[in-house]
C-alpha cells in the first residue's frame, strides 16, 4: 500500500546553491562540551558523495554517550562536531562521478561523526555508495529509524566469527529461513535495536524468537515476529523455567540489545555450553573470561558501516534494505516526532539517558528549526 504521500518539493541544485548556503546543526561545542544548536555553512559533496537536505533524523543512545563520556570524537580539531547519525532526506546534489543517484531521490543512510556528514543538519554529506533508496510506502521519520538500530544486529548475527556470531545473512539465496527450528533469545525486545533483531531472526527463519519486555509491548512484538515475550520483571531462575516451558532445545544463540550489566550476565547464564551471545556495548569486566570458562562464545560488535571489516557485509545489506521494507519484510520503529525541529534535539537525548523513552524511536525534522 502506497500510504505515504511526499509534502516536500524537489528543489533544484541552482536553488540549493543561491539559497542554503548557511544551515542549522546541532553541534558539540567540544569534548565533553554543551550541545548547542547554530548556524553553519551548508557541506560542499566531493567527488563520490551526494548533499542530502535532511527531513528526518533519528536520535541515539550513543549521541548523548559522545557527549558524556567523550567517545568516539576525540581530534580538538573535528569540533565543534555535528552529532546525529541516522539520516533521511532527499538528493540535492551530486558530487563528481555520482551516477547512481539524481537530484530529489528520497534516500536514508548511517552517517558518522566525520566533517560535513552528522545528521542533526539541514543539509549533510554522505558517501554516494552508502544510500538506500527509501520505498514509497516507507516515510522519511520511518526510513531514519532503521540505520544504527538495525546494522547492530545484523553484524551480530551475520558477520563473520570472530566480529559476529557467523549466521549466513537472510540477503542470499540460502540465508532465508536456513535456521528454521532453531531457538533464539533476542533480550530487550522493545528496544529499537531489539525490534530489528526479532526482524532479522525472523527472516533467518530462527523458532521459537523468545524476547524479554515489559508486558506493554506484547502485542507489537509478536507482530514484529516474536514468538513467545517473557516479562523482563522475572528474576533469572524465573526466565530460564519460562524458556524451559518454550523449547526442550538448548539455548545456542542469545542477541543482548541491551547489554547493561545484568542483561549480560543473564545472557550468558541462559546459553547452553558451546552457545554464543551477541552484544552491542562493550562486554563488562571479566564476562569474556567466563564465558570461555564455560566454552562459550562472546561478541560486542559495533554496527558502523564505515568500519572496513564491514563493508562488503554491509554492502550486501543496504543493496536489500530497500526491497525488505517495500514488502514489509521489516517494518521501521514507531516514531514520535520531537517539536521545534533540532531545537529539540538535546532535551530529546536527555530523555534516551534517562531511560525515558518507551517503544518509539524519537525523530527530529531539521527543516522545522526556527
Ligand atoms: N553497537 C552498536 O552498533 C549499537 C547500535 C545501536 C544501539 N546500541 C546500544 O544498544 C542499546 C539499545 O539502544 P536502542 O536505541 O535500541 O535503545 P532504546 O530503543 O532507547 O531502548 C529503550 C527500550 O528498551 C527497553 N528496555 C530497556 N531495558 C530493558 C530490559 N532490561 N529488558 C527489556 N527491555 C528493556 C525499554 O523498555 P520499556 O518500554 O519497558 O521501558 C524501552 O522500550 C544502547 O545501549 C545503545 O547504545 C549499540
Amino acid at each position: 500500500m502506497d500510504y505515504y504521500e511526499d509534502p516536500y518539493p524537489t528543489y533544484s541544485t541552482t536553488f540549493l546553491t543561491m539559497a542554503a548556503q548557511n544551515q542549522k546543526a546541532v553541534v558539540l561545542l567540544k569534548r565533553f562540551g554543551d550541545l548547542a544548536v547554530t548556524s553553519l555553512a551548508v557541506p560542499k559533496p566531493s567527488k563520490g558523495e551526494v548533499l542530502i537536505k535532511v527531513h528526518s533524523t533519528a536520535l541515539n543512545p550513543v549521541d548523548w554517550k559522545v557527549q558524556k563520556f567523550g567517545a568516539f570524537i576525540t581530534e580538538e580539531s573535528a569540533f565543534p562536531a555535528v552529532l546525529g547519525m541516522d539520516l533521511a532526506g532527499e538528493v540535492v546534489e551530486l558530487g563528481e562521478g555520482v551516477t547512481q543517484w539524481k537530484i530529489g531521490d528520497r534516500v536514508f543512510c548511517q552517517t558518522s561523526y566525520d566533517k560535513g556528514e552528522g545528521s542533526f543538519q539541514q543539509y549533510a554529506i554522505a558517501g554516494a555508495e552508502m544510500l538506500a533508496t527509501i520505498p514509497s510506502n516507507i516515510s522519511y521519520d520511518q526510513a531514519s529509524t532503521l540505520p544504527v538500530a538495525i546494522t547492530a544486529p545484523y553484524v551480530a548475527l551475520y558477520c563473520a566469527k570472530p566480529n559476529g556470531l557467523g549466521f549466513e545473512p537472510p540477503v542470499t539465496a540460502g540465508g532465508r529461513g536456513k535456521y528454521a527450528g532453531t531457538p533464539i533469545v533476542i533480550l530487550g525486545g522493545p528496544s529499537s535495536v531489539g525490534q530489528f533483531a526479532i526482524q532479522l531472526a525472523k527472516l533467518s527463519g530462527f523458532s521459537p524468537i523468545i524476547t524479554t519486555s515489559s508486558p506493554k509491548h506484547k502485542e507489537w512484538l509478536l507482530s514484529l515476529g516474536a514468538t513467545d515475550i517473557i516479562d523482563r520483571s522475572l528474576p533469572l531462575d524465573s526466565t530460564k523455567e519460562a524458556i524451559g516451558k518454550i523449547t526442550d532445545k538448548p539455548i545456542l544463540t542469545v542477541i543482548d540489545t541491551i547489554s547493561s550489566e545484568e542483561t549480560q550476565n543473564v545472557g550468558l547464564d541462559l546459553l547452553a555450553p558451546s552457545g554464543q551471545l551477541g552484544l552491542v556495548l562493550y562486554a563488562i569486566e571479566g564476562l569474556v573470561a567466563k564465558a570461555e570458562a564455560q566454552g562459550k562464545f562472546v561478541v560486542s560488535v559495533m554496527g558502523m558501516k564505515k568500519l572496513p571489516h564491514l563493508a562488503e557485509l554491509l554492502r550486501g545489506f543496504y543493496g536489500n534494505i530497500s526491497k525488505l521494507l517495500e514488502h514489509d519484510d521489516i517494518k521501521p520503529n514507531k516514531v514520535e516526532v520531537l517539536p521545534d525541529g533540532l531545537n529539540s534535539v538535546a532535551d530529546g537525548l536527555k530523555r534516551l539517558e534517562e531511560n525515558k523513552v518507551s517503544g518509539v524511536k524519537l525523530v527530529a525534522h531539521p527543516q522545522e528549526t526556527e
